[in-house]
């Protein structure tokens, strides 16, 4: 049946059909550690009790209502963003490409009332936004544009890190910066502080808006709730989406609420966003993280799994150029492309998300145990010894 599902993914030929903690299970019955969550997505690992039991709860009671009238859960899940952010206000939607692009629109609209009409978005070479048109042009990757131009305009790209480049960007245009402050799709780089710093300085001294896309860093993966903090800023917009539902699908947008003044009622908005049965899992991912011990979890989990990638690189040296990340979001970029890695360490057991021919991206669910930790890097050591022949 595969035939009837469209093309555009490259998928490795295997069929999941369980999930269970840091397992999956494919349709023959094999246990495959996963280290990708689904891309960031099951933060809490697979079915986690908490995530079941609200979801199936909430489908018994009420599924959807719609936007055009008010439900508790949707309540209750901004106000947990709120509590535990810079946030006063959240619209929500059900990705991460929607995230943005509510923070393009919301940037663009106050630059438009406030700003004498300054448009441009400043966003970073290498960046990963989404893939619908407008996150794809705040998108620093050419490779994923090709054939879809013309793109919407008003997005200028600076280097990562680079201090000059983006103060020369910022100009009388520009309404807002957008960053990941660690570029999870583009190779796990994180931002250094003083570029986060001049960033901050730049929106502060025009008044722009400085958004923070933590659709992939956020909710406990670097080992605090969001990136930012543990960072020296913080942003005025912020992007949620993949960790935010443990599975179920939902982005969010954050901010103040001054600045979410610029869209008020008819401006924007998402059929399903908030959606109850969404807003449950998000408030059971909120309480698992915060007050089962999850997120300290992450912390110590994050310091083991580096601490075991420092040494794999240093037994492989010779394949291994650089460990990068921060919490449970690490990579290792390797020194030679090797485009078949993904699929030998899938035969041995092993799920990550292997890009651009020689990043290891390990997004394991925060849940993670020292042991799964040490099985995965074994795997890692056994499969690098076999490339290396
Ligand atoms: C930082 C970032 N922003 C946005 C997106 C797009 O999210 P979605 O695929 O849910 O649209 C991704 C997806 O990988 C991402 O990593």
């Amino acid at each position: 049946m595969k035939e009837f599902v469209a093309n555009t993914y490259g998928r490795f030929p295997v069929t999941f059909v369980k999930g269970e903690g840091c397992r999956l299970y494919d349709d023959k019955g094999r246990e495959y550690l996963d280290f990708t969550s689904g891309i960031a997505v099951c933060n809490l690992g697979h079915c986690h009790p908490s995530v079941v039991e609200a979801v199936s709860a909430q489908a018994a009671r009420l599924i959807h209502t719609s936007n055009l009238f008010w439900t508790v859960p949707q309540q209750k899940l901004a106000q947990e963003i709120c509590r535990h952010s810079f946030a006063e206000r959240v619209f929500f939607c059900n990705s991460g490409a929607e995230a943005v692009e509510a923070a393009i629109k919301l940037a663009r609209r106050r630059g438009h009332f406030l700003l004498g009409g300054s448009y441009e978005i400043v966003c970073l070479q290498g960046a990963f936004h989404g893939r619908t048109l407008a996150a794809l042009s705040a998108t620093g990757q050419p490779v994923y544009k090709r054939g879809f131009e013309p793109l919407p305009a008003g997005f200028t790209h600076v280097r990562p890190n680079d201090l000059e480049a983006l103060e020369m960007a910022v100009t009388s245009r520009t309404c807002a910066i957008l960053l990941e402050p660690i570029m999870g799709e583009g190779g796990v780089i994180p931002l250094e502080d003083r570029f986060l710093e001049l960033a901050r300085e730049l929106c502060d001294r025009r008044n722009l808006l400085l958004m923070f896309d933590e659709v992939q860093v956020g909710m406990g993966r670097t080992g605090s709730l969001f990136a930012y903090q543990q960072t020296p800023v913080t942003p005025d917009v912020m992007c949620l989406a993949k960790g935010l539902g443990g599975g179920i699908p939902i982005g969010a947008l954050a901010a103040s609420a001054e600045v979410m003044e610029f869209l008020p009622p008819g401006t924007h908005a998402s059929t399903f966003g908030g959606n109850p049965v969404a807003c449950e899992a998000g408030k059971a991912v909120f309480r698992a993280l915060m007050e089962e011990g999850v997120l300290d979890n992450a912390k110590a989990a994050g310091a083991h799994l580096r601490q075991g990638l420092e040494r794999l690189a240093a037994g492989h040296s010779a394949e291994i150029r650089e460990v990068r990340g921060r919490g449970l979001i690490q990579a290792l970029e390797l020194k030679r492309p090797a485009p078949g890695l993904g699929g030998l360490l899938l035969e041995q057991g092993l799920l990550v998300v292997f890009g651009h021919d020689r990043i290891i991206r390990l997004l394991p669910p925060l849940t993670v145990t020292a042991a799964e930790i040490d099985q995965a890097l074994s795997i890692l050591d056994t499969t690098l010894k076999s490339i290396k022949k």
